[in-house]
């Protein structure tokens, strides 16, 4: 199967998602690094937008299920002489992978092509549509902390236009019964959204989740000078005192430190940056394994 957006998994799928990678988290953490789910199967991956955490953590994820793992170097591939996506993603399938993981700056491109491949496509992220595996592990990053997702306070803060993150973890927030506030600056707000100002969806809430600004999918610059963006609409320490008692720090990454989030409340005890990175490989593992269900049984 596919796994292009977030909303695509049943309830089973989630639930068996969520309930995997708190398996495959502790698999790790005691250091069994050898599966063999994915024996003998190929795992391509395309970046066709930069990427630390996503293509890594895809990487060791598919390694650690005994997958082999190619990833083609975009900046070297005949992309750059003009090669289109269709004829790219025809020619990987032509070579015969079981799962082809993607990331594209087109929203739907990872759609248009799992139409033409053989292969398992899995959206990594798709310009500002969806990221549903970063989404899956922000979920299972909540659970893993306070045993559950509904009735959680969630703000999620900054730059939510542009933001795939957004999008992916907000659905997956409301379906599983947490509350969702979201709040940023007009220009980086939907359109057609309302705000909650930053002080109050940041007050009373169990989850803070700083988004950074997208400055490379803006159209204007905001105009900030430096330091007038964390103070207005970032996470500073005494904005942060005023959320629940217990509450956490999140961030998907890349940071920019000093500028949505204050650099040490990022480094605080209060954060789960960290375990989000560490539950990205977990997460991504029961994804490999899911999507890859069908075709093992066949
Ligand atoms: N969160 C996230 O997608 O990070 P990368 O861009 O480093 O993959």
């Amino acid at each position: 199967m596919d796994l292009i957006s977030a909303d695509n998994l049943s309830d089973e799928q989630l639930d068996r998602i969520l309930g995997q990678a708190e398996h495959w988290l502790e698999a790790n953490r005691e250091g069994h690094k050898r599966h063999d789910l994915l024996d003998g199967r190929n795992v391509v991956m395309a970046f066709f937008e930069p990427s630390t955490r996503t293509m890594l953590s895809f990487d060791l994820a598919a390694q650690r299920l005994g997958a082999m793992v190619t990833t083609l170097p975009v900046g070297m591939s005949s992309v750059t002489k003009g090669e289109s996506l269709a004829d790219t993603a025809l020619t990987i399938d032509a070579m015969r992978p079981d799962i082809f993981v993607m990331r594209h700056s087109e929203p739907g491109a990872p759609e248009q092509v799992a139409e033409l491949m053989d292969a398992d496509v899995v959206n990594a992220g798709d310009g500002t549509g969806q990221h549903p595996t970063q989404g899956l592990l922000d979920v299972a990053t909540i659970r893993h902390h306070f045993g559950r997702v509904e009735g959680l306070k969630v703000a999620i803060c900054g730059d939510i236009r542009h933001s795939r993150v957004a999008n992916s973890t907000r659905q997956l927030l409301d379906r599983l019964g947490a509350e969702v506030r979201l709040a940023g600056p007009a220009a980086l707000m939907p359109e057609g959204h309302d705000c909650d100002g930053i002080d109050e969806a940041v007050r009373g809430a169990d989850v803070v989740m700083m988004l950074r600004i997208q400055r490379e999918r803006l159209e204007a610059d905001l105009g900030d000078k430096p330091g007038e963006y964390l103070s207005r609409y970032g996470l500073t320490a005494e904005r942060f005192g005023t959320a629940a008692s217990g509450a956490v720090v999140m961030h998907p990454g890349p940071m920019n430190r000093g500028v949505e989030i204050d650099g040490e409340l990022a480094d605080s005890e209060h954060s789960l940056i960290t375990l989000q990175v560490e539950m990205g490989v977990a997460t991504r593992m029961a994804v490999l394994d899911l999507v890859t269900e069908n075709r093992r049984n066949a």
